[in-house]
């Protein structure tokens, strides 16, 4: 007998284009950390829309902000204002500590860094230097400063001037940067290359290296933003303020929103009629995103998503097929001893438990920051057996 996600499948196969494959399973509803499928198969999900579902699904304090908005207003044009850009721009402000900081918003991570490089132009200088491995999403500008030659290698040729350094190299750092380079664009960690976490002191030579020769230092949080690390950004813990912030993901709590932030003289580089988005920062996904941060501090989540990050390096580092466990926060790599990260994947799935593999041999998880205690512990038992049965 046919069952629905088959059903969805061919229907997805024969109407949606195939950038993505035919995803197996169709999802039909979500409640906290929780998903179903369209056969009712119930999962916990831990990927949450891959690190954007911060309050989970079909959080309340969600429902009533999007709710309350949607009937008040819903969409304006940039030609008019409204208040809750206003007011989730002063929140990102206060956020970042700056009170020189300006917000542009779009609605996608891609978007933002965008942004971030049409800005990086009105420097009057055009060289960008990024890292290898790095991922800033697929329009022709973001994949150009992308360092993923799989992503890149059908759309060439790409922009000019970009220079790509091995990540966490000071050396290639040092060589690189100069007074020919507009901007520096770097993820505080490389989520889709894996969780790679760099040197506690990498980032403040990037800032140095920058600073000495007027190059705008861009960290990249969209997928280390907004509470995902234990902090706000995921810069936070080496003490350093980059020129530009960009972030999407977790910032419209689900609903696609992208921001990029510039901090001081970058702030008034824009002028009239540079850059410009039908939706972003649109009323509804504003409401949005100030309903998650709002509970995300009423609540002190993000003491919350330290204490997890704790556990479950704690836990999943004593698993014998593990080699390491990285990451920071509720963004997490299982570096597994052996290449077998896809087929884990799929058991885990078939034992109700949703999270992804970024290579042969890691597995990421991103859960909404507000799993509950024993959803964690579920998943730690649940990976414990899975890979059990791939012990020699
Ligand atoms: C660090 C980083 N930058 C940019 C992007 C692109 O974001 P979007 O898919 O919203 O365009 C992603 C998406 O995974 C990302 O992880």
């Amino acid at each position: 007998m046919t069952n629905k996600n088959q059903l969805l499948q061919e229907r997805w196969k024969s109407s949606l284009q195939n950038n993505y494959g035919t995803p197996e399973i169709s999802l039909v509803k979500g409640l906290g950390a929780q998903v179903w499928d369209a056969d009712g198969n119930e999962y916990l999900d831990f990927l949450g829309g891959i690190a954007t579902n911060i309050l989970g699904h079909a959080h309340p304090a969600l429902i009533s902000a999007v709710t309350k908005q949607v009937t008040e207003l819903g969409h304006v044009s940039n030609l008019y204002s409204h208040p809750r850009a206003i007011e989730l721009a002063e929140k990102l402000k206060e956020l970042t500590g700056s009170t020189e900081a300006k917000v542009f918003f779009c609605n996608s991570g891609a978007e933002a860094n965008e942004a971030a490089l049409k800005l990086s132009r009105l420097s009057g200088r055009k060289k960008v230097v990024s890292t290898l491995g790095s991922f800033h999403g697929r329009t022709i500008g973001a994949l150009s400063i992308t360092g993923q030659i799989a992503k890149r290698k059908a759309f060439l040729p790409l922009l000019k001037d970009v220079t790509f350094i091995p990540f966490n190299d000071v050396k290639a750092a040092k060589k690189a940067i100069g007074k020919k380079v507009a901007m520096v664009i770097v993820e505080p960690i490389q989520g889709e290359n894996g969780v790679v976490v760099p040197d506690l002191g990498y980032l403040k030579t990037l800032r140095e290296l920058t600073s000495k020769h007027g190059v705008l230092l861009v960290f990249d949080c969209v997928q280390t933003g907004m509470g995902r690390t234990g902090e706000w950004f995921g810069f936070e813990h080496e003490g350093v303020t980059p020129d530009v912030i960009t972030l999407a993901k977790g910032l419209g709590g689900g609903l696609p929103l992208g921001a990029m932030i510039a901090i001081g003289e970058a702030s008034s580089l824009f002028e009239p009629g540079s850059h410009g988005s039908t939706f972003g920062g649109s009323p509804v996904a504003c409401a949005s995103a100030l309903a998650s941060i709002e509970y995300l501090e009423d609540e002190k989540i993000l003491e919350r998503v330290k204490n997890l990050e704790l556990t479950l390096k704690l836990e999943i580092s004593k698993n014998p097929m593990v080699s390491t466990v990285r990451g920071s926060g509720l963004l997490i790599g299982i570096v597994l001893k052996e290449p077998i990260a896809k087929k884990i994947i799929t058991d885990l799935q078939q034992n109700g438990v949703l999270a992804n593999a970024t290579s042969d041999s890691v597995i990421r998880i991103a859960p909404p920051l507000i799993v509950a205690d024993s959803q964690v512990s579920h998943f730690i038992e649940v990976f414990r057996k899975v890979s059990s049965n791939y012990e020699r």
